[in-house]
């Protein structure tokens, strides 16, 4: 019974595969064949060498059973047990004679595979000790495993997984590399195949592995590659998916690449999925994989190929050229090569460090990380701010703190923008207008006082903006009932007012609150004719002017409007919240125009400090609408016509979100309008949610450049439409790490945004 378990555990782990061609046919191509049970036997006899354990108690006798049984002298157990593990083929191997030269061959020839006695005495002694002590059955199946499979040279580094049948030459070769203990002395140069220029030209000690056809062959198609790498044991650990490499070609170019996929293949024949072998990884108790009994691979997928052009400048093709065979993979470690393999500009706005799953790239240049920045000059085209931008991450993932390390870039004294509609094509700084929910942007007035010297040295060093904006001020809505507190940063406060005359060309900024299609029609008829009338244009005259039963009876009477279609009107018009925002004791909003739009100045609109949704939103749909208004009417404001504008909007799926009613179809329409005019005149949108589907379709075409950090609704990634790899991703980023999908300035990365705000944030 218990040998019944033993053959099938020893058959399972051993036996050669069937395909194999026959042993023992006395050709030399059949014995060095990896797989044959005759390397298995001249293995294991170099392992078990002349002597047998002697010291072994009787009550473990079964595995002095077994060396003895390859000794030559047949155990009635034993001999079985080796019947079993051998099929019909190998058994003439196991003639005493044949059997005999093979050890001798085995033991003379590779000397250093040969145990020593007491090393095989203490690996057998303490596999019967530990493993099973009463468990007879699994002490024979340990003890067998272990006697036949081990390999000395390899059980010098580790014991439990050393459990190979390698042919001989492999196995001195292994030995030589494991030896040496890392990076350095891989012997590429001996690989035939192995173009001498490439190695010359590349520092192969840095090498991860090779480029191998012995699994897949090389291949490159219009639609993709195969391009598999070898990794090699000491440099495992270093490789991940989405790591960027180099493979050298003979003539100075590169490929540059990414590992797509990775995978671990058996190395030897003995495979890991067996009862033996898991239980005895499991009553390891957690010793680590040995990387010898695998092969690593990593799939590559190109990017590019890296070539200098006659001037000597750095450039990327697509790839088109494959590697060639046994090439060394290298790290990537020149910035240069990095920032012009992923297309990524070499200035521009700061935005983070290039990152590989949540660790910074480091190159050996100084500063060692690879600054990842937005375009922002008209060398291709428009800075790229004005083709609009998205942040986008669940709540408490970071939006506010990087949307501030950005937006701080933007007011640099040195950051001018020409407007291509205005007459006199001067450069000017932006005007940075941010609608605030949580009365936290102010603090762009204020210097994190927590940044150290070394901290500023590196901002420095890579052209990041960093310090308080001294123009930073706070625009502040007056509602009645509502106080700013305005203790966040001593930035200047402005109160303003919404004027009702605001109304005349923006209906919907009253029919937010909740009109219907047709009582919208009747609003808009309403308005009309006051606006017409020679009072003054105030709210509360509008109110009175509805309220009064001869325009009731003028409107209801004549049939312009049906009468329930009136009275709801005016219902939602006395909404007591619209008595507290218009025509308040302020500034109206209008005669403040120049004091808000000015070039270089930070312009920030708080809404906290207001109870009701609808009040705030209502004012920042009048920002947004007077922005849009006079950026797109040829005869608007010169401020805001004339002065580049970026609008920051949180949680812009309030305001954009697909449109379902005529007004907001039309704010929507009017927005999109807006966005597509971007880059014509100077208005960019910084967008920032935790919502990205809500965002209507219209205006999320018009984004260019998306920043994505975590986020965990599915229906939100996949609004984002980035590849599939990233999108995976998406659900683990941590703070502060994110994905960038920005077409027009590189291609899709992953970086980390700075881990300390360059203004105050609390
Ligand atoms: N890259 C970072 N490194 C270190 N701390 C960070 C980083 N990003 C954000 N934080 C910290 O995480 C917290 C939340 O950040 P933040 O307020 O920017 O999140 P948010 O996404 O805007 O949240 P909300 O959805 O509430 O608006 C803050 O305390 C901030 O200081
Ligand atoms: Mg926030």
């Amino acid at each position: 019974m218990k040998y019944e378990n033993v053959d099938i555990f020893t058959f399972n782990s051993c036996k050669p595969k069937k395909e194999q061609s026959p042993v023992g046919s006395g050709t030399e191509e059949n014995a060095g064949s990896k797989e044959s049970p005759a390397e298995v036997i001249k293995e294991n006899l170099a392992e078990l060498g002349n002597d047998s354990p002697d010291e072994i108690s009787p009550e473990n006798r079964n595995m002095s059973k077994i060396a003895n049984s390859i000794e030559g002298a047949p155990d009635p157990v034993t001999s079985d047990l080796i019947t079993s593990i051998l099929t019909s083929d190998t058994e003439e191997i196991l003639q005493p004679p044949l059997f005999e030269d093979m050890r001798k061959d085995c033991l003379e020839n590779v000397p250093d595979l040969t145990p020593t006695k007491s090393s095989i005495e203490s690996d057998i002694k303490s596999d019967i000790e530990s493993d099973i002590e009463s468990d007879l059955e699994f002490d024979i199946l340990s003890g067998h495993a272990e006697a036949i499979f081990k390999s000395s040279s390899l059980s010098t580094t580790a014991h439990v997984s050393k459990t190979a049948s390698l042919p001989l030459s492999d196995l001195s070769f292994e030995s030589e590399v494991l030896g040496s203990s890392v990076k350095e002395a891989f012997p590429f140069e001996g690989f035939a195949g192995c173009d001498d220029n490439v190695l010359k030209a590349a520092p192969v000690s840095e090498a991860f592995g090779i480029v191998t056809t012995g699994i897949e062959p090389l291949e490159l198609t219009p639609s993709g590659a195969v391009i598999t790498g070898y990794i090699t044991s000491a440099r495992r650990s270093e490789i991940r998916l989405g790591t960027y490499v180099v493979v050298p070609y003979e003539n100075r170019e590169k490929l540059f690449a990414r590992v797509g996929k990775l995978q671990y293949r058996q190395e030897f024949v003995v495979d890991d999925a067996t009862e033996i072998h898991s239980r005895r990884m499991l009553s390891a108790g957690g010793n680590p994989v040995n990387e010898d009994d695998y092969k690593f691979l990593a799939c590559l997928d190109p990017l590019c190929i890296l070539y200098r052009k006659a001037d000597g400048k750095l450039t990327r093709r697509m790839a088109d050229r494959i590697p060639h065979p046994n090439t060394p993979i290298l790290p990537v470690t020149d910035r240069l090569e990095v920032q012009t393999g992923l297309n990524i500009p070499e200035e521009g706005i700061f935005l983070g460090h290039l990152s590989v799953g949540g660790e910074l790239l480091k190159t050996n240049s100084e500063p060692e990380t690879v600054a990842y920045y937005l375009r922002n000059d008209y060398s291709m085209g428009d800075p790229l701010i004005f083709r609009h931008m998205l942040i986008c991450g669940s709540t408490g993932t970071g939006k506010t703190f990087l949307s501030k390390n950005i937006l701080r870039q933007f007011l640099r004294e040195d950051n001018r923008y020409r407007l291509r509609s205005s007459p006199d094509k001067a450069r000017k700084n932006p005007c940075l207008v941010i609608m605030d929910p949580q009365d936290e942007y102010s603090q762009l007035f204020e210097d994190n006082e927590t940044l150290t010297d070394g901290d500023k040295f590196r901002f420095e060093s890579e052209n990041v903006t960093y310090g308080r904006v001294l123009s930073t001020r706070a625009f502040v809505a007056k509602v009645d009932g509502q106080r700013y507190p305005g203790d966040k940063s001593r930035a200047e406060q402005i109160e303003f007012t919404i004027p009702f005359s605001l109304v005349e060309h923006n209906s919907w900024l009253i029919a937010a609150a909740g009109m219907s299609e047709l009582q919208y029609i009747g609003l808009e008829v309403l308005l009309g004719d006051f606006f017409k009338s020679s009072v003054p244009h105030t709210y509360q005259n509008f109110v009175n002017h509805i309220d009064n039963e001869g325009t009731r009876s003028y409107y209801v009477d004549s049939g312009k409007l049906h009468e329930s279609s009136y009275d709801g009107i005016v219902r939602r018009v006395r909404n007591p919240f619209f008595s507290k925002v218009f025509d308040r004791d302020a500034t109206s909003i209008i005669d403040l125009v120049d004091k808000i739009f000015k070039p270089g100045q930070i312009s920030v609109f708080p809404t906290e400090y207001i109870s009701a949704p609808r009040i705030r939103d209502l004012i920042v749909l009048t920002i947004m609408s007077l922005i849009v208004d006079n950026k797109l009417n040829t005869t608007g404001k010169e401020a805001i016509k004339e002065t580049p504008i970026i609008l920051a909007l949180d949680e812009a799926h309030r305001y954009l979100s697909n449109a379902n009613g005529e007004h907001s179809r039309l704010i929507i329409s009017r927005f999109a309008d807006a966005a597509r005019q971007g880059r014509k005149e100077g208005l960019g949108l910084f967008l920032i949610t935790q919502d990205p589907q809500d965002i209507d379709d219209t205006v999320f075409k018009q984004i260019n450049t998306k920043l994505i950090l975590n986020l965990n609704n599915d229906a939100a990634i996949t609004s984002l439409k980035v590849p599939k790899e990233y999108e995976r991703r998406i659900p683990y980023l941590k703070k502060g790490q994110m994905i960038i999908h920005s077409p027009d300035n590189s291609d899709i990365v992953e970086i980390i945004g700075l881990s300390n705000c360059v203004v105050r944030h609390r």
